[in-house]
């Protein structure tokens, strides 16, 4: 509390006003985001009122203090609301992980592999610590800086520019004579240990939350409207990467970390180039070693493809560069007591154990909620009665002293169990058989390829089941789907517990004062509970109706923002199952909008295959080749050839291949023929080979494209939606290309580079791949050992290019 709170406004001096403007306003800020973010109050009503008026009080005697950025005028907003938005030109990305050795050894196999690098090829990275703070992206024009974005969600990020400005570590202008016209700069503000613990001590003399670690106090620093704040936290930067830069003052990924050297960046002293996995793995042991004595936190060590040109080869899958892996420290360990096990139903009715923790400190942070993952994990046997956890005992009992293990941002997990620490009466866990919320039956699906059970057990209950229902409504408007500001996980509990939305659409058709009263109603609620559990009466006042009325217009803003939506995100908000972000990316490629995917699945769905394909094709051993040759040997028995030469015109099967067919179908050729027959008149048709035999949608996903829009309710769900929002296509893959749009299959065998770096660039360059020949093929790359896929395009008449005469087209 400051001195001066006690004198009446008209006696302080323009200094102390100040002063205790701050402190105010970053009370009242701190009070503003436990109350709407977190919904758990940090200030009674009467204090929080009190402080309000002293800070409007103050601002009226004083409008000097009344800056454009006063917190007076923010309230209930939440943080992202606050900055202005950023669109990244370059997409930011993260990166993958790997946690062993043996990872490393792949990710390095793989990029030789996508590049088709001989055994003798040698290959550079570079090696540097992972850096645990917040990236930034610094755009420079003629050398200075002109804009700060925050990641956000990787498109589109937060203007900092004015933070940034105040960080000592971040030039204004850029210095030497290779500075291109425009440079993103890249890299992470982070705090330093001694930072840290000098700026929590300050939390604490104010009377003010303490940041959890380095990373969240950086992050909460950096993104401060007041930028005095920022100003007053010694902020630092470590330049590692770039964005938009036309013109790049190297060839090589050190080469260009080095010019941010000259150009007044601080870049990291432990960063190596390295020429083998061996290399790669004994800078990650000396990092390790390093570790505690940085004076920051890093949590693992990022490995990088050196050259650029090799980088652009290898480009990116999803969100992540194939050109570089982030190989993680080992998880932090605690031990705590299990104090109860609570059970989630999630969107697709999945039953998760979550473990409810004593809380402990894992890696300095407070953990009081572990995954148990599912049943088994909990007994220690999976259904064919295999040890799943090391150690003794096998299960884990309410009760228990556990070890919890937490990597990184993964989420901390009940690791093991100290048997000698178990209470007389702990009692083995019970799962339960039905949906703790609807109540409807709960079960394992039997798998009938691999003849196991589902380790998830499942609620039954569907559309019935409100768990589902809400969750799938909270995976509709979640970051990586539809991403509405405003609207979080306890919005959506209010306003379906309200009635008000019950399915997508309903969100776009809310009626301003309904939401409002629920709102309200809600956080009365909560508030009368809080002054219940404390054994108080809550004093009567005014509601804070101002504060209410803000958060509501703040989620109708972020509603409208969303009717028009990028069709990936459209598709993965759905929450079909098996459709996760990259197989929703990969539909929006191949079809211009939903109804034009919808027709496409109905289409794949008259084409399914039958029960005699399906047990042709889950034979043990019969891999794709084998099944085409059986196939057509099939057609030629449908044509009535005699059985009694089913023998001579067999295809050439292998042991494996002849037992499999033995033990299915019995010792008699003409039966194996017979059933070759059956499978090929049931054999799945060009329109499901569309979706099914592509590498990147598969059998599965189509499957359940097929399941989820044969449901009526299902496609009126999405027929209401549609009345709402509009779809933008995919992102708009170079347009100007040749091959925009296209459909490209590849065949025989390609020289000048692997096919999944073929498939790759092709796919960048916005054409669509797929691996069979139909009347929707536009172009065959055909390779030496071109087969039957040649001959059907000619039949087709398909043009036909040889690998150089692609290679000519695309370049
Ligand atoms: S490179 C395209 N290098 O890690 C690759 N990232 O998990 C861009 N990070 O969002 C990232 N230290 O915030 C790179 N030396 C480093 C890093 C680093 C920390 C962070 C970064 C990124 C995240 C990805």
């Amino acid at each position: 509390m400051s001195e001066s709170q006690a004198i009446p406004v008209a006696e302080l001096t323009q200094r102390q006003a100040r002063a205790e403007h701050k402190l105010l306003a970053a009370e009242i800020a701190a009070a503003d985001s436990a109350y709407f973010q977190d919904d758990q109050p940090i200030l009674d009503d009467a204090s929080y009122d009190a402080k309000r008026r002293r800070l409007v009080a103050l601002e009226e005697a004083f409008p000097i203090l009344k800056d454009a950025a006063s917190v007076s005028d923010k309230v209930g907003a939440k943080p992202s609301g606050k900055f202005a938005k950023i669109r990244h030109r370059v997409p930011m990305l993260s990166l993958g992980n790997a946690f062993t050795d043996e990872d490393v050894g792949d990710f390095v196999q793989r990029v030789r592999s996508f590049l088709g690098l001989k055994e003798e090829g040698g290959i550079a990275f570079t090696a540097e610590p992972k850096i645990d703070g917040l990236s930034l992206s610094l755009r420079y024009e003629k050398g200075t800086l002109v804009s700060a974005a925050t990641r956000g969600d990787g498109e589109e990020g937060e203007d900092v520019t004015l933070n940034a400005r105040t960080i000592s570590e971040i030039p204004h202008v850029l210095s030497g004579d290779d500075v291109p016209e425009i440079a993103e700069v890249r890299g992470e503000v982070y705090l330093g240990h001694a930072d840290f613990a000098g700026i929590n001590e300050r939390q604490r003399e104010k009377g003010l939350p303490e940041f959890a670690n380095p990373r969240n106090a950086a992050a909460g620093s950096l993104r401060q409207l007041d930028v005095s704040i920022t100003a007053a936290r010694p902020l630092r930067f470590f330049a590692y990467a770039w964005g938009e830069m036309p013109v790049v003052p190297a060839q090589t990924q050190f080469g260009v970390v080095e010019a941010f050297k000259r150009w007044g960046f601080r870049t990291n002293p432990l960063m190596k180039r390295c020429e083998s996995v061996g290399d790669l793995l004994e800078r990650y042991r000396l990092i390790e070693s390093q570790r505690a004595t940085l004076g920051y936190d890093i949590d693992g060590v990022v490995y990088k493809v050196d050259e650029l040109a090799l980088q652009t080869r290898l480009g990116f899958v999803a969100r992540a560069p194939r050109w570089a892996i982030a190989h993680k420290f080992p998880a932090e360990l605690a031990t705590t007591v299990l104090e109860a096990i609570e059970i989630q139903v999630g969107r697709t009715g999945a039953l998760s154990p979550v473990a409810k923790l004593r809380p402990v400190t894992v890696g300095g942070v407070v953990v009081s909620n572990a995954t148990l993952h599912n049943e088994d994990y909990i007994r220690g046997f999976d259904s064919k009665g295999e040890r799943i956890r090391d150690g003794e005992p096998p299960d884990i009992r309410i009760g228990d002293t556990v070890t919890v293990k937490r990597a990184g941002d993964v989420i901390p997990r009940v690791q093991s169990v100290d048997l000698s620490k178990r209470p007389a009466d702990a009692l083995p866990y019970e799962f339960p058989k039905h949906c703790p919320v609807c109540d409807s039956d709960a079960v394992r699906e039997h798998n009938p390829q691999t003849g196991e059970f589902d380790s998830v057990r499942r609620c039954t209950g569907g559309l019935i089941c409100p768990a589902q229902a809400v969750e799938r409504l909270k995976h509709f408007v979640s970051r990586s789907a539809l991403d509405i500001d405003g609207v979080g996980d306890t919005n959506i509990e209010i306003l379906f517990e309200a009635k008000l939305v019950q399915s997508p659409a309903d969100i776009f058709k809310l009626n301003y004062d309904a939401v409002r009263s629920a709102m309200e109603k809600r956080r009365n609620e909560q508030i009368d509970a809080r002054f219940a559990a404390a054994g108080k009466v809550r004093p009567k006042k005014e509601k804070k109706k101002e504060e209410e009325a803000r958060a509501v217009d703040l989620l109708f803003a972020g509603i409208e923002q969303r009717r028009i939506v990028k069709l990936p995100r459209l598709i993965f908000a759905l929450g079909i199952r098996h459709i996760g972000e990259t197989t929703a990316a990969a539909l929006a490629r191949r079809f211009k909008d939903m109804p034009d995917l919808i027709a496409g699945v109905d289409a794949a769905g008259l084409q399914q295959p039958g029960a005699a394909y399906v047990a042709l094709d889950n034979l043990p051993s019969i891999g794709p080749v084998a099944r085409e040759d059986i196939l057509v040997w099939g057609r030629r028995e449908a044509k009535s050839e005699t059985p009694l030469l089913a023998h001579l015109a067999m295809p050439k099967l292998n042991k494996a291949q002849q037992t499999a067919l033995r033990q299915a179908f019995g010792a008699d050729p003409s039966n194996w023929q017979a059933a070759a027959a059956a499978a090929a008149l049931a054999a799945p048709g060009p329109d499901y080979l569309y979706l099914a035999s592509d590498s990147e949608i598969g059998a599965v996903a189509t499957e359940s494209l097929i399941e989820f829009f044969r449901e009526p309710h299902n496609r009126e769900v999405v027929t209401a939606l549609l009345e709402q929002v509009r779809t933008e296509p995919a992102e708009t893959v170079a347009q100007e290309s040749p091959i925009a749009g296209k459909t490209v299959v590849f065949t025989g065998t390609l020289e000048q580079m692997t096919r999944g770096e073929a498939k790759a660039t092709a796919e960048r360059l916005g054409a669509k791949v797929s691996s069979s020949v139909s009347a929707k093929t536009d172009i065959l790359v055909a390779g030496p050992g071109a087969g039957s896929k040649l001959s059907d395009a000619k039949k087709l008449g398909i043009d036909i290019k040889s690998e150089a005469e692609w290679l000519e087209l695309i370049r």
